[in-house]
C-alpha cells in the first residue's frame, strides 16, 4: 500500500479562495478589491511607536501570553469599549493575529465528536478551523436581504453535541451587526445546552448606520462562556503585523495560552508594544474611522448598484455582498474570473464564504478598504459591465 502522505485533515480544505484572488490581482493586473487589507498608511504615531520599541531593544520574545503593557492596554479597551472588566493576568492570551487566535480557541476546547455552529455565510477560515480541531460543523443561515437567521432553526441546531457557536460581528461578508435581541437568543440557547460562545469582532469600530457593537460577552451570565477574539489588524490598518488575542475566563484562558505557546510561542514583541500605543488612541480615532468607512462603503455602493449589482447595504466592516444575477452568469467563479481577467477588479466568490458552493453561485464580495484613487479607478473599470447588465 502506497504510504498516505498528506495528512486527512489537510485533504479536507482548499487553499484560501480570498488569498488566491489577491495572487490573482496581481497576476493580471487588476484592482484588488478582492481580500480585505487597507491600500493606505497605517496611523503615524503606531508606525513610530513600533519603530521606538524595536530601536528601544524589544526584539526578543515577550511572555508567551503576551506583553504585560499590551494586555493592560487590552482590558483598558475592553473596559470602556465593551463596558467588560478583563483580568490582564488571567484572562487574555496575545496570539499571531485573531486567525491564529480563533484556531487556538478551537483547539483548547473541541473533543473529537464536538460540533460546532457556525452562521452561513461564514468567513472562509472558520471552516478549516473546523476540521483542523476535529469539530464537526453545523450550520445555520443567515437569510438575505438583511441575514437575519431563523430562531427555529437555531434552536433545531444545538444539541448536547454542540460545544461551541461562532459569531462573527460586524460580519464579514454581510456587513450584518447583530442586535441585542440576537444575541440575547443564542446566550439563552448557550445557557440551555452548556455551549461556548465564540466570538470574532475584529470589525468592532467599523459601523455605519448608527448600529452599536456589542460584545456577547457583555450579556448576563455569558462572560464565563464567552471567548472574544480580535485584534489590531482592521482597526489600525495593520494587517501584516499578525498581532491579535483571546479574552476568556480563566481555565479557558489557560487552555488557550498552552495551545498558543505550542502553536506559535508569541506575537511579536516590538508590534505588541505599538499595539498597547495603538489601543490607546483618542476616542476620536474610531469615529473618524467608522466615519471614513462610511463614506468609501458610500461610494461604492452607487457605482456597484449603477453597474447592476443588486447590493446588500452592510451596516458594518468593510465589505459589500452583491448578486450578480443581473450579469448572465450562474458561477460566481466564471463571473470572478472574468472581472479579474476581462474589466481588471479582483474580487471575491460568493461559494467560498458557503459550505455547499451552490448557495454563493450568484454572489460576490467586494472590499472598499482602499484608497480614493484605487476606489475611483475600479470605477472606472467597473461601467464596463453597464452594457452587460439584463
Ligand atoms: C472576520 C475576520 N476574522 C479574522 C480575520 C483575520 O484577522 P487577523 O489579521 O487578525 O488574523 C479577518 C480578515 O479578513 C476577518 O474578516
Amino acid at each position: 500500500m502506497p504510504k498516505q502522505i498528506i495528512s486527512y485533515k489537510a485533504e479536507q480544505f482548499t487553499e484560501s479562495v480570498i488569498r488566491e484572488m489577491t495572487r490573482q490581482a496581481n497576476l493580471y493586473g487588476a484592482i484588488n478589491l478582492s481580500q480585505g487589507f487597507p491600500d493606505f498608511s497605517a496611523p503615524e504615531e503606531i508606525k513610530l511607536a513600533a519603530s521606538d520599541a524595536i530601536m528601544s531593544d524589544i526584539n526578543q520574545y515577550a511572555i508567551t501570553w503576551g506583553a504585560k503593557n499590551f494586555r493592560n492596554a487590552i482590558a483598558e479597551k475592553s473596559s470602556w469599549y465593551l463596558g467588560m472588566e478583563v483580568d490582564p493576568e488571567r484572562e487574555i492570551t496575545v496570539t499571531c493575529g485573531s486567525t491564529e487566535a480563533m484556531i487556538a480557541a478551537m483547539m483548547a476546547i473541541v473533543n473529537p465528536g464536538d460540533e460546532v455552529i457556525v452562521f452561513e455565510p461564514f468567513y472562509e477560515n472558520y471552516g478549516p478551523d473546523a476540521i483542523l480541531s476535529g469539530a464537526t460543523p453545523k450550520y445555520v443561515t443567515l437569510y438575505a436581504p438583511d441575514w437575519h437567521f431563523d430562531e427555529d432553526e437555531l434552536a433545531r441546531a444545538f444539541n448536547d453535541n454542540t460545544k461551541a457557536i461562532i459569531i462573527n460581528t460586524p460580519n464579514n461578508p454581510t456587513g450584518k451587526v447583530f442586535s441585542r435581541e440576537e444575541l440575547q437568543q443564542i446566550a439563552d440557547l448557550c445557557h440551555k445546552w452548556n455551549v461556548i460562545a465564540i466570538t470574532d469582532e475584529i470589525y468592532e469600530h467599523i459601523l455605519f448606520n448608527d448600529k452599536k457593537h456589542i460584545a456577547i460577552a457583555t450579556l448576563d451570565g455569558m462572560r464565563e462562556r464567552t471567548i472574544t477574539i480580535n485584534g489590531l489588524s482592521k482597526t489600525y490598518s495593520v494587517t501584516g503585523w499578525r498581532v491579535g488575542y483571546t479574552i476568556a475566563p480563566p481555565e479557558i484562558t489557560s487552555a488557550i495560552r498552552k495551545v498558543h505557546d505550542f502553536l506559535t510561542v508569541g506575537a511579536a514583541a516590538p508590534l505588541q508594544e505599538a499595539g498597547a500605543h495603538a489601543l490607546r488612541l483618542p476616542r476620536s480615532y474610531y469615529d473618524k474611522l467608522a466615519s471614513d468607512y462610511f463614506m468609501r462603503r458610500e461610494r461604492i455602493l452607487s457605482v456597484l448598484k449603477d453597474v447592476g449589482f443588486k447590493c446588500f447595504d452592510p451596516d458594518g466592516a468593510y465589505y459589500v455582498m452583491t448578486d450578480i444575477s443581473a450579469f448572465g452568469y450562474d458561477d460566481d467563479l466564471e463571473f470572478a474570473r472574468f472581472l479579474v481577467k476581462e474589466i481588471g477588479v479582483a474580487v471575491v466568490p460568493g461559494s467560498s464564504f458557503y459550505h455547499d458552493p451552490k448557495l454563493g453561485s450568484r454572489q460576490v464580495r467586494f472590499t472598499f478598504c482602499k484608497r480614493d484613487e484605487t476606489l475611483a479607478a475600479a470605477e472606472e473599470r467597473l461601467r464596463q459591465l453597464k452594457s452587460l447588465a439584463g
